[in-house]
């Protein structure tokens, strides 16, 4: 019997689930909605801007170490493994990887349903020998996996510094929860956007074209529309700066002028100038790298990166 080439898994949150968590966020002293908002259609197709601006250095730096490093990669992973690959977006880096290590099997996991659709089919076209698993879900909780990959050897992939989107405990509960996805002994590779000047991290999240603005911005109009909030979208503005000590870009959503938001009967009352936290980037020297991976009970094996060091591309393996 042929292998079956291609199947969508919809295991994303419910609307209640989302309202509740972005209720919890806004009754929270210092207000805040977290960045896995940003993708509806429209903001992944903003972000697609966002990794093509001059300003914003990471993703192709990344590309370019997997280019280079891509046959490396493959000498020590093997080939023929089912990839996963965690926020997938446009799949745009994992065709590097698929080239490399020609795997059977390829479960892109995404929160944004159209853009993982177009993605996957894209990939389902243009690699014959591939069978593309397309999973709905929500990265940063349990992700039940397509049981038709049961049994087969995997490697997942986690690239575009998207682990810098949890807080640094965050990161390493989801670096565990990978681990127990690939099984001892199966490889992970990380993309870690590193510390560097605050003159090269902060332009790429306040670039001049205003992209991440607009990306910023989207959040409310999506909770608007999935979950029926009444953000006034033009009474906020974007706000991201580097805290060089902890390491990290803060984005924000400024409040212009005192504004109340309806939820499932629930005012929230938002003040003239207070912010509505929306993000964190963390930036990981690689002995923070080290550090994560090891609590979560992953071996460091490898890392490249790039000239001028800001980016890694990070090669780990689950322990036993
Ligand atoms: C997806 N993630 C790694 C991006 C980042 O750089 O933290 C999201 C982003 N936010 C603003 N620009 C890009």
């Amino acid at each position: 019997m042929a292998a079956e080439r291609y199947r969508f898994f919809q295991r994303n949150p419910s609307r209640p689930d989302i309202a509740a968590e972005v209720k919890d966020g806004l009754r929270s002293s210092i207000k805040r909605i977290s960045p896995k908002f940003f993708y509806d259609e429209r903001g992944s197709r903003l972000f697609e801007e966002i990794t093509r601006l001059p300003e914003y250095y990471l993703t192709r730096t990344e590309i370019d170490i997997l280019n280079a490093h891509k046959h490396e990669l493959a000498e020590v992973i093997g080939k023929h493994c089912c990839l996963l690959e965690y926020g997938s977006g446009s799949s745009r880096k994992v065709r590097i990887l698929i080239h490399a290590l020609e795997p059977r099997y390829y479960v892109p996991i995404d929160i944004s349903e159209k853009h993982l659709q177009q993605s996957a089919a894209a990939i389902h076209d243009d690699f014959q020998k591939l069978s593309v698993f397309p999973t709905c879900a929500d990265y940063s909780k349990t992700v039940e996996l397509p049981e038709v990959i049961d049994g087969v050897r995997r490697c997942g992939f986690f690239p575009g510094s998207s682990i810098g989107n949890f807080e640094r405990t965050e990161a390493v509960e989801f670096l565990a929860a990978m681990r127990l996805n690939v099984g001892a002994g199966g490889y992970c590779i990380i993309g870690f956007d590193s510390r560097k000047s605050p003159d090269i991290v902060e332009p790429a999240y306040n670039d001049r074209a205003g992209v991440t603005a607009k990306f910023n911005l989207n959040l409310l109009t999506h909770l608007n529309r999935a979950i029926g909030t009444n953000f006034d979208v033009s009474k906020f503005r974007h706000h991201a700066f580097y805290d060089q000590v902890r390491g990290r870009i803060e984005m924000h959503l400024i409040c212009q002028s005192s504004h109340q938001v309806q939820l499932d009967g629930e005012t929230f009352t938002i003040a003239k100038d207070e912010s509505v936290h929306t993000e964190n980037s963390y930036k990981y020297s690689l002995d923070e790298v080290k550090t994560v991976a090891k609590a979560a009970g992953m071996t460091y094996v490898n890392h490249w990166e790039d000239d001028a060091s800001w980016f890694y591309v990070v090669l780990l393996q689950a322990d036993g």
